[in-house]
Parts: structure tokens; C-alpha cells; sequence
């Protein structure tokens, strides 16, 4: 479903944005410091300055590449980012129940069906990883909306367990606008729609992210606002500090791609943006 402007004045809105922005917070490839493994230059060097600032040049090829277990992979958020993972270089762990219905074939790619709430499954899931991200969802229905969950707080559980056992460093978590400490700041309509839809979820959700905050990870809990089905712009903005958090729409696409930025970037270590256009 498509959420939002019409695509070509949508694009033209989030290109105003992103130009008059002055909140951006992408601190460009500054602050690796990582122990994957370095992809060389098309030249074979290891470091050509010839590549660097050429189109694809040096931002694309020097680029480090990872191991990345996408939980949650076979629908929204999580197959977008086994999609930009796989464009990225890197190599992907797809895991879901459904994950052998994931439409997409890649050498790199690794479909692996299965339970996040399993601790066996898990466990071998994170086997010789790198970095992990956790986009898991629960299908809407009025039980969502009447019941209590406490799904993602469970396979939170299970997943910073098995990372720390496994010492698997690297967790970006997906959460959402109104978890933790971004609840009620949306605005008196969406604050008043939010509690009555989404209360309950997001009441695991706050439990979800006191699970990885309180952990030994390096990680980056991921709020994005209201999402859409449409395309990827890179128009999008993260946003750490509160006074600068508003509810607004973003494409499951961008937030994918800020997950997969925050593979081998830390400037958000510790840290909880808000994802909005
Ligand atoms: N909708 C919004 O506007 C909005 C806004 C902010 C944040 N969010 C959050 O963003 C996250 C992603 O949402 P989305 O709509 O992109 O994704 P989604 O369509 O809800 O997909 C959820 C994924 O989780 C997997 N999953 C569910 N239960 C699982 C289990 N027990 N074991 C393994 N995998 C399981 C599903 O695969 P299988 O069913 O194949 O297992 C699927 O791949 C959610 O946490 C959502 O709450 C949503």
C-alpha cells in the first residue's frame, strides 16, 4: 500500500526536504574502525586514490563487506534490506518462517526458515556473523489491537542472548516511532491514534528496546515513522535529537537503507534516530 503523495510530487516534496534539511545526520564513512573484510578497488589496489570521488568509486568499492543476518526478511523492512545488503556486496542470512518464499536468488544469499522465538534456531542464525538486524513484525488484526503481546520483547530475548553467547557485537534493531522514550511526541491526533491501535505493541516494544539498551551489543535501535511501499529516495532523514522528532511517512526502502549504512558505520552506536522524509 502506498501511503502519501502521488510518486512524482512525493519525490519532488522529499527532494525539497532533504536539500533544506539542516538536520542530516549522515556523517559519511568516518567512523568504521571495522574487522570485516575490505573490498578492494576494481584497480586491485587496496587503496587507489585514482577511484577516489569517482561515481561508485571510492564510497562503493572500498567499502568493507559483512555478514549480515536480516531477522524478519521475508516481507517489508527485511526483504528491502536483504535487497540493499545484497547490492551493498555484502553477504546475507535471510531468516523468517517464510523465508524460502523470498522472491530473490543470489549467490550471496542465504534463505534460512525458521522461528525467531527459537533459541535453537537462533543460535545457529548467528553462527558466523557479523552484524545482525531485527525487523520483526506482527500481522495486523484486532488482536493487535485488543491483546497484549509480548512477541518482540521474546525474541529479543532469544537474540541478544544467543549474539552475546556467540559474541556477535553488531545488532540495528527496527522498533518504531513512539517506542521508549519518542512515545507522545507525535502530535494529539497521532498520539491519541497510536494509543489506541498500537498501545499494546508498543508497550513490548518498550520492553524490546530496555532488552538491547541494557545489553552488551554495539547497537542502534531504528524508529522509523508511518510506513510506505514506496521507492527508495535516500531523502530521508535520522534524527537523534528529540526536540527535532515529528511524525511523518518514510518508505520501508530508506529504512533499509539506513540499516544497511549502519553495518559498517558507527556514528550511530548507542543511539535511537528517528527515521522520517
Ligand atoms: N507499519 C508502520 O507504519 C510501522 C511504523 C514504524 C515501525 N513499524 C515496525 O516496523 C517493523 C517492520 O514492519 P514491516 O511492515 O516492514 O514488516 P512486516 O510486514 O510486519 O514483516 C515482519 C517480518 O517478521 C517476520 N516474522 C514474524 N514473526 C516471525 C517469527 N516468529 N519468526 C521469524 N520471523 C518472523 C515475518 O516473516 P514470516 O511471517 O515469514 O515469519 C516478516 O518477514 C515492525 O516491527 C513494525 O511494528 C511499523
Amino acid at each position: 500500500m502506498q501511503l502519501g503523495l502521488g510518486p512524482a510530487s512525493e519525490q519532488a516534496f522529499l527532494r525539497g526536504v532533504w536539500s533544506s534539511s539542516s538536520s542530516l545526520s549522515f556523517c559519511g564513512r568516518n567512523s568504521l574502525g571495522n574487522a570485516f573484510q575490505a573490498a578492494r578497488p576494481s584497480c586491485g589496489a587496496v587503496v587507489c586514490i585514482a577511484h577516489d570521488g569517482e561515481p561508485g568509486g571510492s564510497d562503493r568499492e572500498h567499502d568493507a563487506v559483512a555478514t549480515v543476518l536480516i531477522i524478519g526478511a521475508s516481507r517489508g523492512i527485511g526483504l528491502e534490506a536483504v535487497k540493499a545488503a545484497l547490492e551493498a556486496g555484502h553477504s546475507v542470512r535471510a531468516l523468517a518462517r517464510s523465508a524460502r518464499r523470498i522472491p530473490i536468488d543470489h549467490p550471496k544469499l542465504e534463505k534460512m526458515a525458521g522461528d525467531a522465538l527459537e533459541m535453537a534456531t537462533v543460535k545457529r542464525a548467528v553462527t558466523r556473523v557479523d552484524v545482525v538486524t531485527q525487523s520483526l513484525g506482527v500481522s495486523a488484526g484486532p488482536e493487535v489491537i485488543l491483546k497484549p503481546t509480548r512477541f518482540f520483547s521474546k525474541a529479543t530475548r532469544v537474540l541478544v542472548t544467543a549474539m552475546e553467547e556467540a559474541q556477535v557485537k553488531r545488532l540495528i534493531c527496527v522498533t518504531g516511532f513512539g517506542a521508549g522514550d519518542s512515545r507522545g511526541r507525535g502530535g494529539f491526533l497521532y498520539n491519541v491514534a497510536f494509543h489506541l491501535l498500537l498501545g499494546r505493541v508498543y508497550d513490548d516494544k518498550d520492553v524490546q528496546e530496555r532488552i538491547v539498551r541494557s545489553s552488551k551489543l554495539d547497537w542502534v535501535i531504528v524508529r522509523p515513522v508511518i510506513l510506505t511501499d514506496g521507492p527508495k529516495t535516500n531523502a530521508y532523514r535520522a534524527l537523534v535529537d528529540p526536540r527535532d522528532w515529528t511524525c511523518g511517512f518514510i518508505s520501508r526502502a530508506d529504512v533499509a537503507d539506513f540499516l544497511v549504512k549502519q553495518i559498517d558505520d558507527h556514528a550511530f552506536l548507542h543511539k535511537t534516530p528517528v527515521l522520517t522524509t
